[in-house]
């Protein structure tokens, strides 16, 4: 069998030791059962079940005890680093929620302290029940936490209370039953951090001795225990003067004095402390004298300390003071009672030895508690040496003092606990009770734990008194005990749902921190609104959880389509969250305004796949048609006279340029894209500086052929003038290279506030961020029109084949004519974009025909006159060119000729 055993401890310590859950653990939630509960509601004739107007029970409190906190006591003391660990003294410990044991009965887990009530517990019988019943209640009615922190004794524990000291270790909560005699001085100096209110019963510290002696005494002479000369009242100090009595009880006749009494109870120099007892002044002086002293037996030292000691000493009675510990002391006295001695002993009320043995004890009276005097009580004793006079001053007896619970001021941010704790009031006649109930208890051995088995056995048979201890939970709101989250806060639609902050842990769907108001949490809500919306605006949406807020443009929103074939872009209209059978209505919101209509709005640009830019497109195909015609017949008569006289080269550079032009219109529809917005100013332009170019140069060779006699033949001829218009050209490819290098002008969207509804509106357009290159342009072609006309009519005058000032200046007209057709569309008027396509492009087309039509129909016209002026060899000009000019046309004739000679050498060379 041992060596089994041995085995098995041999094998065990790679096993985790079996723990189990702590007798305290074991009780939490056990007292209030639904037995309790029938029995109290057919008791008091209660309905467990009923409820008021705003669906709170009427007893709520008439149910099982709560199992699980519903509370959490919050204190920032709880995060100090430490707390409940090394710093605690021998005998000191945390029993929190879960605690668990190993099979020998040591901590193993001291369970969660965080979050719960910690109240002390101090080792002695009035203090364990009353802490259970306040434990008791705590747990299972009102709905808290509770630890317990087990400690020797209560002189520190407002220290424990506060946020100093030992409240750096052992933080507590509260202390259920504080004596504060003695202690008040050491109570006070936290007396800033500590709420302490009346338990509601008394307590008293006395001396006491056997009735049995006091009865002796009575006897007087006939006393067969003691050798009295007189009749003593041995329930009253003064007697205790008298040798007779004293010898009664004498310290030197005590049995067993150094068994009992040892230093383990009041150390050594200590209290005035030597092997357990100290004595007074007047018990030295009696020794002194050979008398005796008599022996008063003591519990510890730090009970009272040197309270008792000093009354008796100040009241010259020689004794010593003997200390023997609660059960030694107990024991002695047991002891004495059994074998008929004497004894004088401390002792404390309620206590469970006046249950257990009542009527065994009587009170000795001392001089009437004074006040004044009491209040001079210094807490020490022996403070001169063993034997030695005290300076503590005490000499009347203990006051009866009301016992206090004493709370720490964090309570007092928890207002619900705070009303239970300062509510509570257990009568004197209850802890009477409590204690017969206890004192029975504890003699039938199969009742566990008695004191909690009485504590309970109180709280079942007392719920009138303490029903009213408790608040009511509070109404349910949805600030405090409703919480919410979102979800799709990146999507279209937010759905915010709600549960119970604190559900209850049997039935999630109901709240178990308060009770009424709201029945239940809301249903999930969607909304159209922004997530930080909804954190910004927490009150607000929540009023529209049960009225739905009027409608406004923020519940719609509207879309615009792209352009369309007719030119128009659609402005849909639609609520963000539209009722699911019609269309037209929100679902989240009523009344108020109403969706706009759709609408439209032109586009910015004229599509491809409009009938507008098909008419044009038609348009330019046809003009381009015509000029590829007359391009192909200026090349094909390029040998006739009149085409060879008007510089054929150059009218095909005025016809392509037409071309540009016409490329240029048709470039003007479709999306902005880079390609197109490129090419756009580059059509344009090159077109433009082609035909007006192309104009410039005739005009300016024919000028520099009849009018510069310094020139020499071959400086006019048709590659130079190409050459010059390359250049011309060149200017423009500069421009518009640097204006592409520097301010390309891309497609870019801007917005803008919409006219006809309330909105934006994106827009798209090719957009140079600065206007310099489009004016440099523009002046440049201006240069050449105007450089043009004057140069033509500088040739005004010369021969009527070579000149063609009148065509000249009527295509510059009519280019004015379409400019300023145009310049107020492009700055003056909004117009639809196919509107003003329609027109500048037609307005542009008109022109190019119009020009080319000046510079080639009178030509086409003469194709086939008979050419007379090659027989006269240009010695007569034209009809217009005769009289004034002729001097002039004398001596110019010859480079007439040379002019003939360049642009038609063979129709000089027939000529010579
Ligand atoms: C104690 O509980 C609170 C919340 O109840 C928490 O914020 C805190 O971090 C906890 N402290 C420790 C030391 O666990
Ligand atoms: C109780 O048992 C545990 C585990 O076996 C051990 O650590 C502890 O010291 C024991 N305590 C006592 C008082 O024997
Ligand atoms: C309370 O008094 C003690 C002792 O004087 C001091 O240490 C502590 O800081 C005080 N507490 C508060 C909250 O003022
Ligand atoms: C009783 O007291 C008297 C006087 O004090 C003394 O003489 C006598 O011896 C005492 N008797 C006993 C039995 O102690
Ligand atoms: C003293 O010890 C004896 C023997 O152990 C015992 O019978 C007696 O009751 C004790 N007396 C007291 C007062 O403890
Ligand atoms: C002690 O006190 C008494 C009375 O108060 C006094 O008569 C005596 O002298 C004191 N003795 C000492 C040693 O102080
Ligand atoms: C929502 O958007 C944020 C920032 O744009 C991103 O960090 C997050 O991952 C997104 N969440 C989901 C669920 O898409
Ligand atoms: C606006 O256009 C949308 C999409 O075409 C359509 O569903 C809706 O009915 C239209 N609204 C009105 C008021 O016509």
């Amino acid at each position: 069998m041992r060596i089994v055993s041995l085995l098995a401890l041999w094998s065990t310590p790679a096993l985790a030791i079996q723990t189990q859950p702590s007798l305290v653990e074991t009780q939490r939630g056990s007292c209030l059962d639904a037995a309790w509960v029938h029995a109290t509601a057919t008791k008091y004739n209660l309905d467990p079940n009923a409820r008021d107007g705003q669906n709170r029970r009427l007893n709520p409190l008439l149910q099982p005890g709560l199992k699980n906190p519903r509370f959490k006591f919050t204190d920032r003391r709880m995060n100090n680093p430490n707390i409940f660990s090394s710093c605690l003294q021998s005998g000191e410990a945390i029993h929190g929620l879960g605690e668990q044991v190993y099979p020998n009965g040591s901590q193993a887990y001291a369970g969660i302290y965080n979050g719960t009530v910690i109240l002390e517990l101090n080792p002695w019988t009035s203090h364990d029940l009353s802490r259970l019943v306040i434990t008791i209640l705590l747990q299972e009615v009102v709905g808290y936490g509770v630890s317990s922190f087990e400690t020797g004794g209560g002189l520190h524990c407002a220290e424990r209370m506060s946020g100093e000291g030992l409240g750096r270790c052992s933080p507590t909560h509260v202390n259920p039953e504080v004596w504060t005699s003695g202690k008040l001085s050491t109570l006070k100096v936290y007396a800033n951090e500590t709420a302490p209110v009346a338990t509601g019963f008394n307590g008293i510290t006395s001396l006491y001795t056997l009735t049995a002696n006091v009865e002796e005494g009575l006897k007087g002479k006939a006393s067969t225990k003691g050798n009295f000369s007189q009749s003593y009242s041995l329930d009253f100090w003064r007697d205790y003067l008298k040798d007779d009595v004293i010898n009664y009880y004498s310290f030197k006749n005590a049995p067993n004095v150094t068994k009992f009494f040892t230093s383990a109870y009041c150390a050594d120099n200590t209290m005035g402390c030597m092997n357990g007892c100290s004595r007074s002044y007047a018990c030295t002086v009696a020794e002194a004298a050979g008398k005796n002293c008599l022996l008063i037996a003591f519990m510890t030292a730090s009970l009272d300390p040197g309270y008792f000691q000093a009354m008796v000493a100040n009241n010259n009675i020689p004794a010593y003071f003997c200390f023997a510990g609660y059960d030694g002391m107990t024991q002695y006295i047991l002891n004495t009672i059994n074998s008929g001695g004497s004894i004088i002993f401390y002792q404390f009320e309620p206590d469970t030895f006046f249950y257990q043995h009542p009527g065994k004890f009587a009170k000795i009276a001392f001089p009437r508690s004074d006040p004044a005097n009491v209040a001079l009580a210094s807490g020490t004793f022996g403070e001169k040496g063993y034997g030695q006079n005290t300076t503590n001053q005490v000499s009347t007896d203990y006051p009866q003092i009301p016992i206090m619970r004493y709370m720490s001021k964090v309570v007092t941010t928890d207002p619900f606990l705070s009303s239970f704790l300062n509510r509570a009031q257990v009568t004197q006649l209850d802890i009477n009770n409590i204690f017969s109930e206890y004192t029975a208890l504890s003699t039938n051995t199969n009742i566990v734990d008695p004191e909690f088995t009485a504590a309970c056995n109180w709280v079942k048979n007392n719920y009138l008194v303490w029903s009213n201890w408790v608040d009511k939970l509070p109404l349910c709101t949805m600030q405090d005990n409703i919480k919410y989250s979102y979800q799709g806060c990146n999507s279209s639609l937010r759905v915010v749902t709600f549960v119970w902050n604190t559900p209850s842990p049997s039935n999630a769907s109901l709240p178990y921190d308060c009770e009424g108001g709201i029945i239940a949490t809301p249903p999930p809500y969607s909304t159209s609104k922004s997530c930080d919306w909804l954190d910004s605006n927490t009150k607000t949406w929540m009023n529209w959880l049960s009225n739905p807020p009027l409608c406004d443009s923020s519940f719609y929103n509207y879309m615009i389509t792209d352009c369309t074939s007719g030119s128009i872009r659609n402005v849909l209209f639609f609520w963000l969250l539209p009722n699911p059978t019609n269309y037209a209505q929100s679902s989240e919101c009523t009344g108020g305004v109403s969706l706009p209509a759709n609408s439209t709005i032109d586009c910015d640009y004229v599509p491809t796949n409009s009938g507008t830019f098909s008419g044009i497109t038609a348009f330019s195909v046809v003009v381009i048609i015509l000029l590829v015609v007359s391009l192909v017949l200026v090349i094909v008569f390029r040998e006739k006279p009149v085409i060879k006289r008007s510089q054929w080269h150059l009218l095909v550079v005025l016809i392509l340029g037409g071309i540009f032009m016409c490329i240029y219109v048709i470039l003007g529809g479709g999306a902005p894209s880079n390609s197109l917005c490129a090419a756009r100013p580059i059509f344009a332009s090159v077109g433009y500086t082609l035909a007006f170019g192309s104009l410039l140069l005739k005009s300016l060779r024919v000028y520099l052929v009849f009018h510069n006699k310094a020139l020499k033949k071959n400086v006019v001829t048709i590659t130079r003038m190409l050459h010059i218009l390359m250049g011309f050209i060149g200017i423009d490819v500069v421009i518009i290279g640097v204006w592409y290098a520097v301010d390309f002008p891309g497609p870019s969207t801007y917005i803008s506030n919409a006219a006809t509804f309330s909105g934006k509106i994106d827009h798209i357009e090719c957009h140079s961020s600065s206007f310099i290159f489009p004016v440099l342009c523009i002046f440049w072609k201006a240069i050449i029109t105007f450089f043009g006309l004057y140069v033509s009519f500088l040739i005004r005058h010369d021969d009527g084949d070579f000149q063609e000032s009148i065509w000249i200046f009527s295509a510059s007209c009519v280019v004015l004519m379409g400019a300023l057709f145009m310049l107020p569309l492009a700055y003056l008027v909004e117009l639809p974009a196919a509107t003003s396509f329609a027109f500048c492009s037609a307005v542009t087309l008109v022109c190019t025909i119009m020009v080319m039509a000046l510079m080639l129909v009178p030509k086409f016209a003469r194709l086939n006159r008979a050419d007379y002026k090659t027989s006269t060899s240009g010695t007569t000009a034209g009809t217009k060119n005769t009289a004034k000019s002729t001097t002039r046309q004398a001596t110019t004739s010859h480079e007439q000729i040379a002019l003939k000679s360049q642009v038609s050498p063979r129709d000089t060379t027939s000529v010579h």
